[in-house]
C-alpha cells in the first residue's frame, strides 16, 4: 500500500511516500480501508520531532481516518467487513490502510460523509472533554475562543454555544473572523489587532468567564487581562509556538483558574471515555447543533502541500485527505 513515511525527525516537505505491506490486525484491532484522513496541527510538531509524544521511527503520520472496515483481528465483536468507520489510528492514517485498537472505532452516522468523519475525531473530542471534564459552562456565560477558526477553535464555538455559552471568537484575518461569525459567535476580534482586550472587555462588562486557548504565547499572558473574576482559562495548546508563563499573584488576585486540557493523556487513564463522549457527539451531530467544516481536501499524494497549508495558517476549519 502506499504510505506516508517519517525515518528521521524531519520537515514535512522531507516526508517520503513509500510501497510498504498492508498492516494485518492484531487481536482486538481492526483493519479500515482508508477515504479520508484528517491533518491535525500537532501532526506538523510529531513530524519534526517537537511533540510531547515521540514515535519510533519509521513511522507514518496521522492520527484520524474515516473509511471502512476491511479485516477483524482476533476477538472483536460488533464490527463486520464494510462497516463504516471512524476511528483513532494506531501506526498513522497518511496510508491507503490504517489499524485501529476496535475501541478506538465508531460506527458512523449514514449522513456523515467519510471526510467529516476523520475531521471529527480529536478536535470535538477534546473540546467535549475540555467542557464536560475539565470545566463546566453555564448557560449565558461567555466564552472566548482563541484561533477560533481553527480545528479545535472550531469545535469549542460550535460545542461551548450548544452548551449555552455566549461566544466571542479571535482569529488572525478578516476570511476566518467571517468565518466564525457565520459559525454563531456574537463577535469576531482580530487578535493581530491588541483593541481585541479592551473589545472583550467592553462587550462582556467584567471580562470572559471561559478563555479557549489554543494559542499560547502573548494571547495567554493578554487573555489574563480580560477575564472575568472567578474566569476558567483553558491551557489547550501553543499553536503560536511559544509556551506562556504566568506569576501567581494574576491567579490569586482575580480568583482565577488556569486549566490544562490534554485529551490524549487522560484518554490513557480513561479509555472508557472516548465512546461515551463519540455516542454524545454523534448525537448533537444528528440534532444538527455540530457541523464539521472541512474547508480543503487534498489527495493523499498532495499531503505536504497540505501540510504546508496548515503551518502557514492559510486553513479554515479542517483539512482532509482523501484516499
Ligand atoms: N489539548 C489537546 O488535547 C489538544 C488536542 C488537539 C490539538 N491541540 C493543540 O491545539 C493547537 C491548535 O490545533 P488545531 O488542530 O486547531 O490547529 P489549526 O487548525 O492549524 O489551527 C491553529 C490556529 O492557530 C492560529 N495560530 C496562531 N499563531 C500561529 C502560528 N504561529 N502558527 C500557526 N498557527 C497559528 C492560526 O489561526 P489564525 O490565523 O486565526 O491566527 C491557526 O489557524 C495545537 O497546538 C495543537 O497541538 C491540543
Amino acid at each position: 500500500m502506499k504510505a506516508w513515511r517519517v525515518h528521521e525527525f524531519c520537515e514535512p516537505e522531507q516526508m517520503q511516500l513509500e510501497d510498504i505491506p498492508v498492516p494485518e490486525p492484531k487481536a482486538g484491532e481492526v483493519r479500515i480501508r482508508n477515504h479520508a484522513a484528517a491533518l491535525n496541527f500537532f501532526d506538523i510538531l510529531l513530524i519534526q520531532g517537537k511533540y510531547q509524544v515521540k514515535p519510533p521511527r519509521p513511522f507514518t503520520p496521522g492520527s484520524e481516518v474515516a473509511g471502512t472496515i476491511d479485516a477483524v483481528g482476533e476477538g472483536v465483536e460488533g464490527f463486520a467487513v464494510g462497516d463504516r468507520v471512524q476511528a483513532s489510528a494506531l501506526g498513522g492514517s497518511y496510508a491507503e490502510y490504517s489499524l485501529a485498537a476496535a475501541a478506538k472505532t465508531f460506527k458512523i452516522p449514514d449522513a456523515m460523509s467519510y471526510e467529516e468523519a476523520a475531521a471529527m475525531l480529536v478536535i470535538y473530542q477534546t473540546s467535549y472533554f475540555t467542557f464536560t471534564k475539565r470545566t463546566t459552562i453555564t448557560p449565558g456565560e461567555w466564552l472566548l475562543v482563541h484561533a477560533a477558526a481553527g480545528g479545535v477553535g472550531m469545535s469549542a464555538m460550535q460545542i461551548g454555544k450548544a452548551m449555552g455559552a455566549r461566544v466571542i471568537a479571535t482569529a488572525g484575518s478578516k476570511e476566518k473572523l467571517d468565518f466564525c461569525m457565520e459559525q454563531g459567535a456574537e463577535a469576531a476580534l482580530n487578535y493581530r489587532d491588541a483593541s481585541w482586550v479592551d473589545e472583550v472587555k467592553k462587550i462582556t462588562g467584567r471580562g470572559a468567564n471561559v478563555i479557549y486557548d489554543p494559542v499560547g504565547g502573548e494571547i495567554f499572558d493578554l487573555s489574563t487581562k480580560c477575564i472575568a473574576p472567578e474566569g476558567r482559562l483553558l491551557v489547550i495548546g501553543f499553536a503560536g509556538g511559544t509556551i506562556p508563563s504566568i506569576a501567581a499573584n494574576r491567579i490569586l488576585l482575580k480568583n482565577i483558574s488556569v486549566i490544562g486540557s490534554y485529551w490524549g493523556g487522560y484518554c490513557e487513564l480513561h479509555p472508557e471515555f472516548m465512546a461515551e463522549a463519540q455516542a454524545d457527539l454523534f448525537a448533537m451531530y444528528e440534532a444538527g447543533k455540530i457541523k464539521p467544516i472541512v474547508s480543503q481536501t487534498f489527495k493523499l499524494e498532495e499531503a505536504i502541500t497540505a501540510l504546508q497549508a496548515l503551518g502557514t495558517r492559510r486553513t479554515i476549519g479542517k483539512v482532509v485527505l482523501t484516499i
